[in-house]
């Protein structure tokens, strides 16, 4: 008899722990009462990318009564499929997602609904078919800025190499298929169709990333050094893409032989745009997080939701810069 009253016993205590361990209490808190995120976050691959999940962990903090669990998909879209499917595991209230391409949501987005958990698509976009899969999609409109850049290039710079016969453009190209890379991409190449002088004299792939955009920026410069323009996907490519340019002896910037156009906006690049180094920083705004916040709270509340929210942007030249806007920069 002993033996089965510390058998129950042990079982009771079991059901104790583990119910203790569940995240879920009444459906919707966790045992401390935080409102549980579970957040996928591309990689660490920009200074952009840093800012967003700084900005994302300085408002979702314990204090205003949120756990935030950040997994970090290192640029991998299965790496973040498989921690989305870790978030339902643990029950967690809400999941926020910045994924890395658009295609392939549709099964796990999915599996989230019949789950019961509400989803925020952050920064880039995913193509489904069912857009009831999420709550939102806040982010940048990249087609707008991209389009930005090619205005600005169509007023300044087309002016300037007068007399040639085309504008030549190296392309500097982000992560493939993600809507940054895709939307600034479509941008340029509706500029190019539009303007019979514009050429794009190459398409390389940087991912993102500074070591990239050196390294096939370094690789196209070892055999062509004849173009006008680099249109650069974002920041940090750009100062890979600079470096190379250095070593290869080729000038840049308002005195250069090429003028660069780049995409964030981040404190380093608005600093090489005040000092004639860059040309154009067409700005990709990643303090999202309050913004996030304001959403989740409405949905709480009940209150009906945008199913899209863009982020406030704008293009900056050296004209529009003082070093103290520069120094306030938060990222
Ligand atoms: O999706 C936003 C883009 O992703 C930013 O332009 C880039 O820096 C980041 O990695």
């Amino acid at each position: 008899m002993r033996r089965y009253c510390s058998i129950i016993l042990c079982i009771v205590m079991t059901l104790c722990l583990v119910c203790s361990g569940c995240r879920k209490d009444n459906g919707n808190e966790n045992a401390n009462d935080l409102f549980v995120i579970g957040f996928s976050q591309v990689g660490s691959e920009s200074d952009w990318r840093i800012a967003n999940t700084r900005s994302m962990m300085e408002t979702f903090t314990n204090d205003k009564g949120y756990e935030l669990i950040i997994q970090n998909a290192k640029q991998q879209q299965d790496n973040q499929l498989a921690d989305v499917r870790g978030f339902v595991l643990e029950g967690v209230d809400l999941i926020i997602i910045a994924p890395t391409v658009e295609t392939g949501w549709e099964n796990v987005l999915k599996e989230v609904h019949d789950a019961g958990i509400p989803v925020i698509i952050l920064d880039r976009s995913v193509a489904v078919w069912d857009s009831n899969l999420y709550l939102t999609n806040i982010g940048s409109d990249f087609l707008e800025q991209g389009r930005r850049a090619v205005d600005w290039l169509d007023k300044q710079v087309s002016e300037s190499v007068d007399g040639q016969e085309t504008l030549k453009i190296l392309h500097l190209q982000g992560t493939y298929g993600s809507t940054a890379q895709l939307m600034r991409t479509k941008a340029l190449e509706e500029g190019v169709e539009e303007h019979k002088d514009w050429v794009i004299v190459s398409q390389l792939d940087g991912d993102f990333t500074e070591a990239k955009g050196y390294e096939v920026v370094s690789e196209y410069l070892s055999s062509n050094n004849d173009f006008d323009v680099l249109y650069s996907e974002n920041d940090n490519m750009t100062f890979g893409a600079m470096r190379a340019l250095d070593e290869a002896g080729i000038t840049y910037g308002e005195n250069g032989q090429v003028r660069i156009i780049t995409f964030d906006a981040s404190r380093d690049a608005l600093q090489y745009c005040l000092d004639g180094k860059i040309d154009l920083c067409v700005e990709c705004n990643p303090m999202s997080g309050p913004m996030v916040e304001e959403l989740i709270k409405d949905y709480r509340a009940g209150e009906d939701i945008p199913r899209q929210v863009y982020v406030e942007e704008a293009i900056f030249t050296k004209d529009d810069l003082t070093q103290a806007m520069i120094d306030a920069r938060p990222y």
